[in-house]
């Protein structure tokens, strides 16, 4: 049993061209119109195929192949993107999960469990961060809604886009008795398979991650007229601490990565001094504890940075993940199926936040990883060579097979 590749690369296209961008990714941020067109896409494919279709509380899309018993096996990922994102991220997991449940479907099998391709609701965190796989799995905590790290204003507009609403989101929660399991193809976005010529990647673990919003407050004034020696400028001291901050991860927290994914300068302007600045700090590792002092350090050197200059700070916690390890029993099921395909494969942990982190807290987990082009993601230029697209997704089908039986 294989899936259609050529039908495969068709849909694939074609969810592409939706909330395309001119430089060749996607720009469909959680719950955007671009999204919610790609949602309906992907329910319109799935009920062309003579396949049910649902949709949760929380927005999560799915197709559904009944099964002989009463638990379900999900193959899951995401079609919101980052802003001006490759069109590969989520979405490829999405279409490669619909086409095996269109291989079993064709081919006449009745499993044992119920296959459910499901699109999970804000995977990339433009509102919340694995909102709708977190309500899925029961662990979403409303409190983290009220000040989510893509604003509180975007989250109810985007709930309101969606026809959702805040005080049913949690109602999506799965038993998890009713769940066989979880396994997700998604790109490496990483260099690690393309460097080993490997053409699949069997996860083992996914890192931790935390987002903090930092507001450095100082006086904003006259950009003319206010000697240098008599400034509170946020803005150098924001710079100032991106520089500390990629220094200190550098030089004390080898394997861990720290981002300032996004700077604001208020009032912004080029004759006003920035009397405020809005600091988007994300930082990961592997590990829980080598997280907690990361976080100290980095913390603590934005109070340094802010207190030498006369400044204000305020810091938000606005997200948090923990790290990850993921099923060694559907790691073997996903070796086993590489090898079965004569696909080489290789053991690796995932730099990048994914669904499976929230479904792994209720259910058995895996993901499986095709090679990105140059390790590049979460760019237009974002690449996965269609071959490996559809190996990949034999294996997600051959592992599933597996873990239905
Ligand atoms: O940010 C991440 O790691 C993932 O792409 N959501
Ligand atoms: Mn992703
Ligand atoms: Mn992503």
């Amino acid at each position: 049993m294989r899936v259609d590749g050529a039908q495969m690369r068709a849909d694939f296209d074609e969810l592409a061209s939706i909330g395309a961008t001119p430089a060749g990714g996607v720009d469909r941020p959680s719950l955007s119109d671009a999204h919610l067109a790609a949602r309906a896409w992907f329910r319109g494919r799935a009920a062309a195929a003579g396949l049910e279709t649902r949709a949760d509380a929380a927005g999560n899309e799915s197709a559904v192949l009944a099964g002989a018993g009463r638990r379900t096996l999900l193959l899951g990922s995401h079609l919101d993107s980052v802003p001006s994102g490759g069109r590969f991220d989520g979405a490829l997991g999405v279409v490669a999960a619909l086409h095996a449940l269109l291989a079993v479907q064709h081919a006449g099998v009745e499993l044992s469990v119920a296959l459910e391709a499901i699109d999970f609701t804000d995977e990339e965190g433009t509102l919340v961060g694995l909102l709708g796989s977190e309500a899925l799995a029961g662990t979403l905590d409303p409190e983290s809604l009220q000040a989510p790290r893509g604003g509180r204003a975007a989250l109810l507009a985007g709930l309101e886009r969606a026809g959702l609403r805040e005080d049913e989101l949690t109602r999506a929660r799965r038993d998890p008795e009713s769940l066989a399991g979880y396994l997700e193809l998604h790109i490496e976005q990483g260099p690690l398979l393309e460097r080993s010529g490997t053409q699949i990647g069997v996860v083992t673990a996914i890192v931790g991650a935390r987002s903090h919003s930092l507001v450095f407050r100082g006086a904003a004034g006259h950009a003319g007229t206010t000697p240098m020696d008599a400034r509170k400028d946020a803005g150098l001291a924001a710079a100032a601490f991106a520089l500390a901050a990629e220094e200190l991860v550098v030089r004390d927290f080898p394997g861990c990565v720290a981002t300032v994914g996004d700077l604001r300068l208020e009032p912004g302007a080029y004759n006003v001094i920035p009397g405020t600045a809005t600091v988007a700090l994300e930082f990961r590792s592997p590990e829980g504890g080598v997280l907690d002092a990361l976080e100290d350090a980095l913390l603590g050197r934005a109070q340094s940075e802010a207190a030498a200059r006369g400044l204000e700070l305020e810091i938000a916690p606005v997200g948090r993940w923990e790290p990850t390890p993921l099923d060694p029993g559907v790691c073997d099921a996903v070796e086993a199926a590489a090898e079965a395909l004569g696909l080489s494969s290789m053991r690796l942990t995932s730099g990048a936040g994914h669904d499976a982190q929230a479904l792994a807290s209720v259910t058995r987990s895996g993901m499986i990883f095709v090679p990105s082009v140059g390790g590049l993601s979460h760019d237009p230029g974002e690449l996965t060579v269609w071959d490996d697209c559809v190996n990949g997704a034999n294996v997600l089908l051959w592992a599933a097979l597996a873990l239905a039986s």
